[in-house]
């Protein structure tokens, strides 16, 4: 609503009662936009700049590829000076409602997360006082930290506006979501419909990959064979019982955000699911080790799990 002035006449005097008379909230609120806006732009310059890395090579999109829903492909990413990352590469949508992040689960919020790629030997290999040392003149950079936050670029704006970026990624438009919202409209097939049964009943899938993302977010462990260099989140706490706990990935987009696993040791859903039906190491949960899937019910499986790729999220 456009402010207004009342002009009141009060014993003989012209008082001028101001009532709502300037613009300011408006103007308040656009501000607050702008600076939201302009925090999102910053982090996304950040996300796309390859010197975040010591020899200016490899940039967060280098490993979180937008229409790979934000993996890389690899099993295992390609880091500064031709090294590999310890991990393979997860997505990074529907961040903004998750509490642990990494595979082990032990990260507590965005805002730090990013200093682990950026200062690990193998990813980034570098620093921020040394990303600072680069950036900090940088004239693009100058203009727009002041835009979000008013001053020059420090240690917090960095990892700030990052994670704000990051918070705007947002997928919940796949053909399941369409079909949940209205199934009349946007039916899901027989087998689809066969493969929900067996993922959210027959199977408890979903007591791990929790709706509406697909993940409960937790540490879990799916019984996945080790190998020496890595035993899960047991790798951060040193605790047995985090033995092959493995922070739990979302399914959303799972059709394209191969190969699979930790390590990305799978390249198809098939082998995934033929690795679901068969032996579990004794540190699986319950739900996984009492598992027998027949090669009827995996490609059931198969076309409910196709169901949740969000293509309006990948070409955004
Ligand atoms: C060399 C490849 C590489 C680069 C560069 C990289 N990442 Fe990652 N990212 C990974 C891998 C691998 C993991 C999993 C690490 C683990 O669990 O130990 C990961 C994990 C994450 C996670 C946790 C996601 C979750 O669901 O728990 C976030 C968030 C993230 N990266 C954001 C970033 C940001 C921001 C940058 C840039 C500052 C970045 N990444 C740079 C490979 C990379
Ligand atoms: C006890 C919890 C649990 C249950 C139950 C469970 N999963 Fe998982 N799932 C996980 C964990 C943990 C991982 C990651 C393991 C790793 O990275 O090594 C995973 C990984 C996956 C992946 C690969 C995801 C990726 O991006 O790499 C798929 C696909 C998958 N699960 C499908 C299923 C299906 C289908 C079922 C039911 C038949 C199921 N899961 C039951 C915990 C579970």
């Amino acid at each position: 609503m456009k402010s207004s002035c009342l002009f009141i006449p009060f014993f003989g005097i012209l008082l001028i009662i101001v009532f709502s008379c300037s613009d300011q909230p408006e103007v308040v609120v656009e501000e607050k936009v702008d600076r939201v806006e302009a925090e999102r732009l910053l982090g996304q310059l950040l996300f796309h700049e390859r010197r975040l890395s010591k020899d200016n090579t490899v940039s967060c999109a280098a490993c979180h590829i937008a229409e790979l829903a934000f993996t890389d492909g690899v099993p295992k990413s390609a880091g500064i000076e031709g090294r590999t990352a310890f991990r393979n590469s997860p997505t990074l949508f529907n961040m903004k409602d998750q509490s642990l992040f990494m595979f082990d689960g032990v990260i507590e919020t965005l805002e730090i997360q990013a200093l682990s790629p950026i200062q690990d030997h193998n990813e980034m290999g570098s620093s921020i006082a040394e990303i600072l040392g680069k950036l900090k003149e940088d004239k693009v950079y100058k203009k727009q930290v002041h835009k979000a936050y008013g001053r020059d670029l420090d240690a917090q704006a960095i990892t700030q506006s990052l994670a704000a970026f990051q918070r705007t990624l947002t997928s919940t438009d796949s053909r399941y979501d369409l079909y949940q919202k209205n199934p009349k409209q946007y039916p899901l097939n027989e087998e689809e419909l066969a493969g929900k049964k067996l993922f959210m009943e027959t199977f408890n899938c979903i007591s791990c990959h929790a709706e509406p993302h697909f993940t409960n977010g937790k540490p879990e462990s799916n019984g996945i064979q080790l190998t020496t260099e890595d035993w899960g989140r047991y790798r951060a706490t040193g605790k047995a019982e985090d033995k092959g706990k493995f922070k739990v990935p979302s399914l959303r987009n799972i059709a394209i955000t191969h190969p699979y696993m930790h390590d990305g040791r799978f390249t198809t859903l098939e082998e995934v699911l033929r690795f679901y039906a068969g032996k579990k190491e004794a540190h699986g949960s319950e739900v996984v080790r009492g598992y027998k899937i027949t090669t009827g019910e995996q490609r059931q499986l198969i076309a409910f799990l196709n169901t949740l790729t969000d293509t309006s999220f990948l070409t955004k």
